[in-house]
């Protein structure tokens, strides 16, 4: 079997952010995946890591300078031959470059020029990803389909903490070889839940649970990379929706089924990864509970709405809905019971270990249909789970009819 990125030619950008060293091993990466690699640097870039590295790693000359060139125009002849262009680091700089269609360099003029798909992999301090200029050039760059991974959220090189750290050389190596995926869910509709759910006590208390997002995420992700149209209902998490899905946060249950019942009415496939609480208190309290006087405390819990059942029962031919099940024991039956009980078409099955389910970067899906087992993932990435997940809910789909918009639109 071929490798996934064989043939290609990939321009990577490097801009001057510490997280330049970490491209260093993009370029092995993208190498070992088929592509060949020219390198194009800043002047910022080359004070982090020295040109000769990215040149001993790609096996090209690193460019560093327009003018530089031995007689022939680098920005046009390399850029017409690029199938893909990738910034990683990409810096608020170079963002506002592209935005604003300034070329004073070689690698914003080369952005310019480049007609192929791009891909930029931001890295910044937090404060500056927040910044109204950064979201307004984003917006911009996402809307003439620039395509972007992460950042991610984490500590920073400055010491401080949040959004602005650039996705790890694995995460932008997979944003590249989907760049280059067949687009087999175009026109689909997907809706995708992720994350916890909080419900809320009073001013101070919530309940919750330990789920992070991440398997939600990553299908929103791989949905994304397929050509769906993606809706990503969230609950409070700290992660950073895949920049080209329609992100809607949440906190509690309710508001989760009230904007997820809204979406499936046109969604062709809900894939509900979302934790999402099954009990909440009966009665909030404006004001904060106090134990003045109080031995114990009793909480009433009501049920929350269940979403997949809901889903379950009014769904149309064309819509599938796939279901999670996150469970202890007897993942089997539990999996095809809930399966039956809420008239799910898939439900993805995963114990809760010390590898697998909530928290961790890595699961192992059991994935059945009313028949029994289809898929076992075996111990992997989120993402490559997330991927086996979509390959199973796409057999499901009456993709003809949906191409062919034989179903209705709102
Ligand atoms: O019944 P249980 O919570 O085990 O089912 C899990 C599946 O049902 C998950 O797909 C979850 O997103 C979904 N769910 C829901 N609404 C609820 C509880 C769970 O959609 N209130």
């Amino acid at each position: 079997m071929g490798l996934p990125l064989d043939g290609k030619e990939i321009i990577l950008g490097v801009t001057g952010g510490i997280a330049a060293y970490k491209s260093c091993e993009l370029v092995r990466g993208l190498r070992e995946n088929g592509a060949s690699v020219s390198v194009v640097m800043t002047r910022a870039a080359c004070r982090f890591v020295s040109p000769l590295t990215f040149s001993a790693l790609s096996g090209r000359d690193a460019e560093t300078d327009i003018f530089a060139s031995r007689g022939t125009m680098p920005h046009i002849d390399m850029t017409a031959r690029a199938d893909a262009f990738i910034i990683a680091p990409a810096t608020a700089n170079i963002i506002g470059k592209a935005a604003s269609g300034i070329a004073d360099d070689l690698l914003s003029t080369m952005l310019m020029a480049a007609r192929c798909p791009t891909l930029f992999a931001p890295a910044m301090n937090c404060r500056m990803f927040d910044s109204p200029a950064l979201r307004e050039n984003l917006k911009k760059l996402r809307d003439r389909g620039v395509f972007f991974v992460g950042p991610e959220v984490g500590p920073m090189a400055c010491g401080e903490f949040g959004p602005g750290r650039m996705s790890e050389p694995e995460d932008i190596l997979r944003a590249a070889v989907s760049l280059f995926r067949e687009k087999t869910l175009s026109g689909v509709r997907a809706l995708v839940s992720a994350g916890p759910t909080y419900e809320d006590l009073d001013p101070v208390r919530f309940i919750g649970n330990r789920s992070t997002g991440r398997m939600g995420f990553a299908v929103a992700k791989e949905a994304l990379s397929r050509g769906a149209d993606v809706t990503l209902i969230y609950g409070p998490t700290a992660l950073v929706p895949p920049s080209g899905v329609k992100a809607v946060a949440v906190r509690s249950a309710k508001e989760m089924a009230k904007a997820a019942l809204e979406a499936f009415r046109d969604a062709d496939l809900a894939i509900m990864a979302a934790a999402v609480s099954d009990f909440a208190p009966e009665k909030y309290s404006g004001s904060k509970i106090k134990k003045d006087g109080l031995q114990n405390y009793s909480l009433k819990l009501v049920k929350t709405p269940d979403i997949l059942s809901a889903f379950g029962k009014d769904k149309k031919r064309w819509q599938a809905v796939v279901g999670f099940a996150a469970e202890t024991d007897d993942i089997g039956p539990n999996a095809l019971k809930k399966l039956k009980e809420k008239n799910a078409d898939l439900i993805a099955a995963n114990v809760i270990g010390e590898d697998t389910g909530f928290g961790g970067a890595t699961n192992r899906l059991y994935i059945y249909d009313k028949k029994g087992l289809v898929t076992d993932t075996g111990l992997v990435s989120k993402d490559e789970a997330a991927s086996r997940l979509l390959d199973a809910a796409a057999g499901l789909l009456r993709l003809k009819e949906i191409k062919s918009k034989g179903r209705p639109i709102k």
